[in-house]
């Protein structure tokens, strides 16, 4: 079954909590959040408090992708707040291996993104101790940018780690993702669908999702 991971980062913040509750009703599998810091990424978005009050609303598991520094420092804190699979970049950690079984210590499923320039043969070694690979389809920082096409055979790369050496990976794809490609993002072989723009556009939660299931 494909995963759809509305990213809230493309949510109107003036009535996130009810953005939240229609991603609920309308059958989202995860809620993607997108953590900025201002130095990994060119961009400042929201952090722990926010996540431990929208954590209140809703049973949908948490999916926090940390874009930034150092993300061990705060793993413990994003646990509490209720994180459910924890994303850490690749080119953000210089002992990776420690953290994905520091994550994995709290019970909390655990993730590694590649940038779009970072080969997928960094995280070869890794792939067995992973429950999720994450392909940045776009550089990370904004929602809203165009899919950058080479990320397909990257994804395929990583389909063959995953049917080789992890045959439960997801393979999370996050970036520009909508109802033109997500056919082709699928079909090379990703099974949770980050979506921000495509999920918020007009207002249409509902048929956004209904749309995007509806092209698979
Ligand atoms: C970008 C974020 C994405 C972003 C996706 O740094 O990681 O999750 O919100 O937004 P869209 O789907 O609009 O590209
Ligand atoms: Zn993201």
């Amino acid at each position: 079954m494909i995963k759809i991971a509305p990213s809230i980062l493309s949510a109107d913040f003036s009535k996130l909590g009810s953005d939240i509750e229609k991603l609920d009703k309308f059958g989202a599998d995860f809620i993607h959040i997108d953590v900025m810091d201002g130095m990994f990424v060119p961009n400042i978005s929201f952090g722990i408090p926010v996540i431990k009050s929208i954590k209140k609303i809703t049973n949908i598991p948490f999916d926090v992708h940390l874009m930034i520094e150092e993300p061990s420092r705060y793993i413990e804190d994003f646990v509490e707040a209720g994180a459910d699979i924890i994303t850490v970049h690749f080119e953000a950690d210089r002992h990776l291996d420690r953290t994905i079984n520091y994550i994995k210590s709290f019970g909390v499923k655990a993730s590694v993104a590649l940038n779009p320039a970072t080969p997928v043969d960094n995280i070869k070694y890794l792939i067995k101790n992973l429950d999720m690979v994450l392909v940045m389809s776009v550089n990370p920082g904004f929602g809203g940018q165009k899919y950058i096409d080479y990320s397909n055979y990257k994804i395929e790369e990583v389909k063959k780690l995953s049917d080789k050496y992890n045959k439960d990976l997801m393979i999370e794809v996050d970036g520009g993702v909508g109802r033109n490609n997500i056919k082709s993002v699928v079909k090379s072989g990703a099974n949770v669908i980050v979506a921000g723009s495509a999920v918020f556009k007009d207002n249409k939660i509902k048929e956004n999702i209904a749309s995007l299931r509806g092209e698979i």
